[in-house]
């Protein structure tokens, strides 16, 4: 099977001159799980809006299963958007929606707009809707007010959204960083194994580097627009956590990180 994605050289330079990206090669496998970190700033979005194709680059080539996407029309372009689905921090959610009507957006790229549009006034699929959210363990809010549940709730709804689209790879662009520390790791937890039931292929951008570390088999570390390390967790070593985010203490939490790795057995213990 052709990989998931296969980037050579991406570079991305915006048009007020700033490099977001600056020369990324990598291979990502379908059913792979990878986490990406690094400092604000480093070209994280940038790279997952290149990933979903909403953002072209300005040099370098993507392949997604194989194809070379600079070679799709915008129908074919269209098309492989729909395999893809983006978790954003805030953003995808209509807040004075009913729940039901932002799971059901999740339809969009396949719906017509009239049938999307109808199904604003008499939701099309209600069960399956009420279903994503069971999945995400929220069924009761159906038909609550997006804008009235709490932060990780929201962040629910944009998984069950991305559940109804069911696309073979989802983007989770900072997903919990609106969350206190015990909810994101639930949350990460459900991504992930919501993820390998359907073997789709899950890569976040994540600020908190224990979380990554304690989740994810593969880290990616990100910095100045260019691939800094990528490697398991157990490999990653304090000095490279330190050069990643220099400048930048407040980044991360020492002690937290000791407290989840002594657990989790994933990484030595890092000093300050
Ligand atoms: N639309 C844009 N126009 C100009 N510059 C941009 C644009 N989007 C991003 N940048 C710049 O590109 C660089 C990378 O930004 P990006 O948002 O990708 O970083 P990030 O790693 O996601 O950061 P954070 O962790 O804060 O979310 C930054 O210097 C940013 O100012
Ligand atoms: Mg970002």
């Amino acid at each position: 099977m052709a990989p998931t994605y296969e980037l050579k050289g991406l570079r991305k330079v915006f048009d007020d001159g700033s490099v977001a990206v600056d020369g990324i090669s990598l291979t990502i496998e379908p059913g792979e799980h990878v986490a990406f970190i690094g400092p604000s700033g480093a070209g994280k979005t940038t790279l997952f809006r290149i990933l979903n194709l909403t953002l072209r680059p300005t040099a370098g080539v993507v392949r997604l299963g194989g194809v070379d996407v600079s070679g799709l029309g915008e129908s074919e372009l269209q098309k492989a958007r729909r395999r893809i689905g983006t978790i954003y921090q805030q953003g995808n959610r209509v807040g004075r929606l009913r729940v039901v009507h932002n799971v059901l957006a999740g339809n969009l790229g396949r719906w017509s707009t009239t049938k999307a549009f109808v199904s604003l006034i008499s939701p099309q699929g209600v069960d399956t809707a009420r279903r994503a959210l069971g999945r995400v363990g929220i069924s009761e809010k159906l038909y609550a007010r997006t804008d009235e549940l709490s932060g990780g709730q929201q962040q629910r709804v944009a998984i069950a959204r991305v559940l109804v689209q069911d696309p073979d790879i989802i983007l989770a662009d900072e997903p919990v960083s609106s969350v206190d520390p015990s909810l994101a790791a639930s949350i990460v937890t459900l991504l992930r194994d919501l993820s390998a039931e359907s073997r789709k292929t899950l890569l976040l951008n994540l600020h908190s580097v224990d979380l990554a570390l304690a989740s994810f088999p593969r880290i990616v570390g990100i910095q100045e627009g260019r691939i800094l390390f990528d490697l398991s967790p157990e490999k990653v070593t304090p000095e490279m956590l330190r050069v990643l985010y220099a400048g930048d203490d407040e980044a991360i939490d020492i002690e937290r990180l000791n407290e989840i790795l002594s657990v989790s057995g994933l990484c030595r213990p890092i000093r300050k």
